[in-house]
């Protein structure tokens, strides 16, 4: 393939805008996939992608398009010209903005997708920055004409005034109904420019993406930028300066198609003997080994914002989570885990994730497809602690912070992110109340068109991550959206929040929180915590203090617990059952020091403060 007949592109979206669908429709027009092929999102492959709706981890597919640009003189030739199209799919939620900006690196040209009815929302502002700033071009798509509440014109003003995107530029189009579909790769072959590369010159190759396959080992995503990689060739990388020999190389057609060669600007697939994903580091420059290159511009790094132990709800199990997490991060390497001992819960992992939902889907991945059963203790932002001897420490778990140490704190820090919120103008008074509630700083308030507002707020991360989300769209009947990506630091009066039972702090439970909010937040953790422990056979109490210094209290009275009392005179097999739904019951429960507490009661402390 001439450089010229390639077109590299990514569809970007706020969620749920339909980029998927179209993602789909565009493999089904080129027969890249068959057309109702009975799974719908082609793309999407992870199974909790599937039920979730959201796209997590980006995909990558090369289709194939004959098409006649006009204009250029050759209106006779009876055959059009194919085109090799690179479609490279993007998470659409905020989490992983990172990934989205990856999967900008390998192309030239976006479609900036937006639902007719909503409009621009949140994430359609960040991608737009995103896709603008790395200099790309920028189709505006319009789906979902088909809805009766669809208004394209109103959302080709808010595009005009937002982003000064030519209203004429924008096509419209249903994926649902297929409705102007035909436009989209026309106007990708005929906008979009060919990737710049030079064949000729020594190869360049930046690692897109990598995963574990259990039968082929680790499978690369590169996008060739300069050169040509043969089957049999040896490549190095310059990140760790490894050499490997390519044993397949091909293009995802939508399934992985060998090609024994990847040319000049294409987008493919190379499996090298690699023997785990760490080896492959996302945004590595990949070259001959024998010649010498610039390096390409790499990524960011993937930041952690959000950490978070996780055990093994039976303590036996620690093998079992320890094989799970090692293979399951093959395939995540964005995940960042190191052993942790916790005196409550026993042997885990400390895991840092991009954010909430990250966390989430690690956690329900590890419990769908390797079974374990997980304790998750409460997620923390990674504070920055500065002693009074000078040194300062990233605290990634509160308990590693000694409740009364010898070492005085003399400054904290905490991370903050830049927060965008579009939402309906009726909307706006609660929206404000709710920033200044999560101690926010308006940076920008403006409005897109007459009914949305638009603003800015400085946000402490701590303060998001404790559903905010949830909040934000239950004070706007779901009706605001919202983005942030991470900015600085702020210094913060914080404390660590100890919470005890009988009189023993549970490292576990401990959090680290803003001094002005710790006598509600431990008077709330308590009262949650005592609905949430099971009465036992003894008397519990539970405390929430500051140093030595306790600040709340609550007490559970004592029980006698006897699940058979209730088949008096009983049959057998019910016994059993009743044992055996006993023992299934128990298996979320963890046991600190001689106290059953559930995984529930360490997600509503979550929710508090
Ligand atoms: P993420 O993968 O989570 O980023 O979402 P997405 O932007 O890929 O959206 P997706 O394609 O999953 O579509 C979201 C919902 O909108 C689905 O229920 C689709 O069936 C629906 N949808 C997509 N396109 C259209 C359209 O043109 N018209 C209508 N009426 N519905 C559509």
């Amino acid at each position: 393939y001439l450089l010229d007949r390639i077109r590299n592109f990514s569809i970007i979206a706020h969620v749920d805008h339909g980029k998927s669908t179209l993602a789909d429709r565009l493999l089904e027009l080129t027969g890249t996939i068959k057309r109702g092929h009975g799974q719908p999102q082609y793309l999407d492959k992870l199974q909790v992608e599937r039920e979730r709706g959201i796209t997590v981890k980006a995909q990558t597919a090369t289709m194939f398009y004959s098409h006649q640009i006009h204009g250029l003189g050759n209106n006779d030739v009876s055959e059009p010209p194919k085109f090799l199209l690179n479609l490279i799919d993007t998470p659409g939620h905020v989490d992983f903005s990172y990934e989205v900006s990856r999967s900008l690196a390998a192309c030239q040209g976006v479609l900036l997708v937006v639902d007719a009815a909503q409009g621009v929302q949140a994430q359609t502002v960040a991608n737009f920055y995103l896709a603008f700033e790395s200099n790309l071009t920028i189709i505006p798509v319009i789906n979902k004409i088909d809805q009766p509440t669809a208004d394209p014109d109103r959302v080709k003003a808010q595009l005009k005034s937002m982003f000064d995107l030519d209203p004429s530029d924008a096509l419209l189009t249903s994926a649902k109904t297929g409705q102007g579909l035909e436009q989209v790769l026309p106007a990708v072959i005929e906008r979009i420019p060919p990737p710049p590369g030079d064949s000729s010159s020594p190869l360049r190759m930046l690692l897109l993406d990598s995963y574990y396959d259990e039968y082929r080992g680790v499978i690369c995503h590169v996008a060739v930028v300069d050169g040509v990689l043969r089957k049999g060739d040896k490549f190095s990388s310059v990140a760790t300066g490894q050499t490997y020999e390519v044993g397949d190389i091909g293009i995802m057609h939508p399934e992985l198609t060998p090609t024994g060669i990847l040319l000049t600007g294409q987008v493919g697939y190379i499996i090298s003997g690699m023997r785990s994903t760490k080896e492959a580091r996302v945004g590595d420059t990949l070259h001959h080994n024998r010649s010498i290159v610039q390096p390409l511009p790499g990524f960011k790094p993937a930041k952690h914002m959000v950490f978070s132990g996780l055990y093994p709800a039976d303590g036996s199990d620690f093998e079992v989570l320890n094989h799970a997490i090692e293979r399951l991060t093959c395939n995540d390497a964005s995940v960042s885990v190191s052993k942790e001992t916790s005196s409550a819960l026993g042997m885990g992992f400390r895991c840092g994730f991009l954010g909430l939902l990250h966390m989430d889907v690690f956690h329900q991945r590890l419990e769908q497809e390797y079974g374990v059963h997980v304790i998750s203790t409460v997620p923390t932002v990674p504070y920055i602690f500065e002693y009074s001897d000078g040194s300062k420490v990233e605290v990634q778990n509160p308990a590693a912070l000694p409740s009364q140490s010898k070492q005085r704190v003399t400054a904290c820090w905490e991370p903050t992110v830049i927060a965008t919120i579009i939402m309906p103008s009726e909307h706006v008074g609660p929206v404000i109340t709710l920033c200044s509630e999560r101690r926010g700083q308006q940076l920008e308030y403006s409005f897109i068109d007459s009914q949305r507002a638009f603003m800015k707020y400085r946000l402490p991360l701590r303060e998001i991550v404790v559903d905010f989300y949830n909040e934000l769209k239950s004070i706007t009947s779901g009706y605001a959206s919202f983005d942030y990506e991470d900015s600085e630091y702020q210094q913060a009066d914080l404390v660590k929040l100890d919470i005890l039972l009988n009189g023993q702090p549970v490292d576990a439970m401990a959090t680290i929180v803003h001094n002005l909010k710790a006598q509600r937040v431990g008077r709330e953790l308590v009262e949650k915590l005592k609905n949430f422990i099971d009465r036992q056979m003894f008397e519990i109490t539970i405390q929430a203090a500051i140093g030595a210094k306790v600040i709340a209290r609550e007490t559970i009275s004592a029980m006698r617990k006897n699940v058979l009392a209730k088949c008096y005179g009983g049959d057998i097999t019910r016994k059993r059952k009743l044992l055996e739904k006993q023992k299934e019951g128990k298996k979320r429960m963890k046991r600190v020091g001689s106290v059953d507490i559930p995984q529930e009661a360490f997600n509503e402390l979550l929710k508090v403060s």
